[in-house]
C-alpha cells in the first residue's frame, strides 16, 4: 500500500528564491491560503548570487535614466528576441518593487543625500543597479523572508516536488517528498506556481549549487507546458577557478562595475581589441576614458569590461585559447589597480566588495586589494524557460505559472546582469497576484489518487531496480558532456554527439539502483534529479542545434553570425504517441509601433 500525506492549499509556490517568495507574498496578500515548499532551507537560494544589483531605472545617480532607456538596453542585450510585453513591464515596474523592497526593510548603500545607491553594471547605459555591497541578492532574501513569514505562509522546507498532478487539463496540485525522512506528501491546489530557479547543474562549472537541476523545467515540460529558448546559457564570464574545489563560484561583475579591469598574461587590457559593432559608440575608445566613466563622468562612455556577459565570456575564451591565459586556465581579474588612482584603495575595495574580499581571502588565500584575481566562466544562469503569459505569467496549462529563472521572456538571448533580481520582484509579484485570482476565480479540482499513486511508484523504481549503476556517475558524465560539447561555444558535429550521448545516459539512467532506505538517502534524490537533468539538457542541446546562428548565450563556431531570419523563438513540446520531445521555430508577435520608437530614438 502507498501512504502519503495530503496538505490542501488555494495556491502552492514551488521554490523559495526571490521569486518564489514574491509569489508567495502577493498571493497570500490577495487573501488566499499559500503553501512554499523548497527544495532546501529557507533562504538558501540562487538570488544570493546575484550580488552587485537590482536592475532598476530610479535615476538617483543619473536623472537620464528612465524606463526606456532600461526597456531599450535590455532588449539590445537579449539581441531583439525578448519577449517585448515583459521587457516593458519589467523596465515599467522595476522602479516601484525597489522603493517596496526599501520600505519592507531593505538597507541599501545610499548617495550622500541618502538615496539609494547606484552602480554601473555590463550593458546598462547609466548606472542602475540598486545594491548593498556587493551582498545584494542576500539582503532581498533576507527582507522577503522577514516580510513574508508575517503573511502566514505554510512553508515546507527541504521537499522535494517529482511531479505535478492535473484533474482533466487543470493543475491540481504536486506530489513531493520529504527530503529527509523520505515520505511522500501530496499537495492539493487551485493554482502553482513555478519558481524553482535555473539548470546549472546540468554543467560541470556553475554558480550555481546542488539544487539547480531544472526542476521547475521539467516540472512544467512533464505536465504539458511549453518550454522556450533553452538554446540560451549564461556563462557568467567570471568565476573563481582556483582552488579547483571552489571552481565557478561567482565573482561579481560589481567588481568590473566598480573599476576591475580584465588582464591576460602579457599584461594587456583585452576587452579593447574586439568591440562589437552596435556597441561601439557606448563603449569608452581606451582604459582612461573607462575609468572616468566608473568614477561618474558623465561625458565618457562604458569599459570594455562592461560589455554584455556573452561577449566577454568568448573574449575571455579566446585569451585562453591563444596562449594568453592565466596559470590555471583563465585569465586576470585586477582592481587592486586603483591605488593609482584613488587614496586608501584598500579601504574602499572592503566597503565595496565586502564578500569578494573575504571570499578571495577565505578560499584562495588572495588578498584582492593588492593583487589580481585569476578568473574564468562559469554556467550562471537560463535565459530559456517555461512559456507563460507576459502579464499573468501563467502557462499554457490552466493554474500552472511561473516566475523567475525558470520562466522565459524579458531577457531574449542573453540577460543583462541585475536584470534578475528586478524580474524575480517584478514578475513574482505578477505570477502571486494572477495565481491569486485564479484560485479565488475557479473551484477546488479533485487530486486524482491514481496519479499520485503512478508518481509515489515512480519516485520508488530505483529502489527495486536490479542495475548495479549508481547515479552520481551519470550526473558527472552528463556534466562532463555538457561542458564540452554544448558549453560555450558549440558546433553541429558536437552536438550531435551530445544528443547521442543524452540518450546512452537515458538509459543508464533506467538502470540505477539505490540502496539503502528512504531515510537520507543523497542517491535517491540523485537518481530523481537526473531525469530533470537528462531532460532540460536534452531540450539545450536540441535547442542548440536547431538554432543555425550565433546570438547572445548561443554562440556557433559553425554559424558565427546572427542572422535576421533567426529573430525567432524555439519553442519545445512533447508530441506524438512516444511523446517525442520537439522543437519547432516561432516567429516573435510583431512589436508595437510606440517600442518600435524608443528602440529608434535609443539607437
Ligand atoms: O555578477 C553579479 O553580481 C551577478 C548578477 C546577476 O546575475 O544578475
Amino acid at each position: 500500500m502507498i501512504e502519503f500525506q495530503t496538505h490542501e492549499h488555494d495556491v502552492i509556490v514551488i521554490g523559495a528564491g526571490g521569486a518564489g517568495l514574491r509569489a508567495a507574498i502577493e498571493a497570500s496578500s490577495a487573501g488566499v491560503s499559500v503553501g512554499l515548499v523548497c527544495k532546501s532551507l529557507l533562504g538558501k537560494a540562487h538570488t544570493v548570487m546575484a550580488e552587485g544589483g537590482i536592475a532598476a531605472a530610479l535615476a538617483n545617480v543619473d536623472e537620464r535614466d528612465n524606463w526606456k532607456v532600461h526597456f531599450s538596453d535590455t532588449m539590445r542585450g537579449g539581441q531583439y528576441v525578448n519577449n517585448w510585453r515583459m521587457a516593458q513591464l519589467h523596465a515599467q515596474e522595476a522602479p516601484d518593487r525597489v522603493r517596496e523592497l526599501e520600505a519592507w526593510g531593505a538597507v541599501f548603500d545610499r548617495t550622500p543625500d541618502g538615496r539609494i545607491l547606484q552602480r554601473n553594471f555590463g550593458g546598462h547605459r547609466y548606472p542602475r543597479l540598486a545594491h548593498v555591497g556587493d551582498r545584494t541578492g542576500l539582503e532581498m532574501i533576507r527582507t522577503l523572508q522577514d516580510h513574508g513569514i508575517h503573511k502566514g505562509i505554510n512553508v515546507y522546507m527541504e521537499y522535494t516536488v517529482v511531479r505535478l498532478i492535473k484533474d482533466g487539463d487543470r493543475i491540481a496540485g504536486c506530489l513531493a517528498y520529504t527530503r529527509e525522512k523520505g515520505r511522500f506528501v501530496a499537495f492539493k491546489a487551485k493554482a502553482v506556481v513555478l519558481a524553482t530557479g535555473g539548470i546549472g547543474k546540468a554543467y560541470k562549472i556553475t554558480s550555481n549549487s546542488w539544487e539547480y537541476t531544472g526542476d521547475g523545467h521539467t516540472l512544467a515540460y512533464d505536465a504539458g507546458a511549453e518550454l522556450q529558448d533553452m538554446e540560451f546559457i549564461q556563462f557568467h564570464p567570471t568565476g573563481m577557478i582556483w582552488p579547483p574545489s571552489v571552481r565557478g563560484i561567482l565573482v561579481t561583475e560589481g567588481v568590473r562595475g566598480e573599476g576591475g579591469i580584465l588582464l591576460n598574461n602579457k599584461g594587456e587590457q583585452f576587452m579593447y581589441n574586439d568591440i562589437p559593432d552596435n556597441y561601439k559608440n557606448q563603449t569608452a575608445k581606451d582604459p582612461e576614458e573607462g575609468w572616468r566613466y566608473c568614477q561618474g563622468d558623465r561625458n565618457a562612455q562604458r569599459p570594455a569590461e562592461l560589455l554584455t556577459r556573452d561577449h566577454v565570456a568568448r573574449c575571455i575564451m579566446r585569451e585562453v585559447k591563444a596562449g594568453r591565459g592565466s596559470p590555471h586556465g583563465g585569465v586576470f581579474l585586477d582592481i587592486s589597480w586603483i591605488k593609482k588612482k584613488i587614496a586608501n584603495a584598500p579601504e574602499h575595495i572592503k566597503k565595496k566588495l565586502p564578500s569578494m574580499y573575504h571570499q578571495f581571502k577565505e578560499l584562495g588565500d588572495i588578498d584582492i586589494t593588492i593583487e589580481p584575481m585569476e578568473v574564468g566562466p562559469t554556467t550562471h544562469y537560463v535565459m530559456g524557460g517555461v512559456k507563460v503569459n507576459a502579464d499573468s505569467q501563467m502557462s499554457r496549462v490552466p493554474g500552472l505559472f511561473a516566475c523567475g529563472e525558470c520562466a522565459v521572456g524579458i531577457n531574449g538571448a542573453n540577460r543583462l546582469g541585475g536584470n534578475s533580481l528586478s524580474d524575480l520582484l517584478v514578475f513574482g509579484k505578477r505570477a502571486g497576484e494572477h495565481a491569486g485570482k485564479f484560485a479565488k476565480e475557479n473551484s477546488a479540482t479533485s487530486l486524482p489518487k491514481d496519479q499520485v499513486e503512478a508518481a509515489v511508484k515512480w519516485a520508488l523504481e530505483p529502489f527495486e531496480r536490479q542495475g548495479s549503476e549508481g547515479p552520481f556517475q551519470i550526473q558527472y558524465d552528463l556534466q562532463d558532456m555538457m561542458q564540452d560539447l554544448v558549453g560555450i561555444v558549440r558546433k553541429e558535429d558536437e552536438m550531435v554527439k551530445a544528443l547521442d550521448g543524452i540518450a546512452k545516459l537515458k538509459e543508464r539512467a533506467k538502470k540505477t539502483k539505490v540502496v539503502g532506505n528512504r531515510e537520507y538517502n543523497p542517491g535517491w534524490h540523485t537518481c530523481l534529479d537526473l531525469h530533470n537533468l537528462l531532460t532540460i539538457s536534452e531540450a539545450i542541446t536540441k535547442c542548440s542545434i536547431a538554432r543555425k546562428e550565433s546570438r547572445g548565450g548561443h554562440f556557433r563556431e559553425d554559424y558565427q553570425d546572427k542572422v535576421g531570419k533567426w529573430a525567432k523563438v524555439n519553442l519545445v513540446t512533447r508530441k506524438g504517441p512516444d511523446g517525442q520531445m520537439q522543437v519547432e521555430e516561432v516567429p516573435i508577435p510583431e512589436m508595437p509601433a510606440d517600442l518600435k520608437q524608443i528602440i529608434e530614438e535609443m539607437k
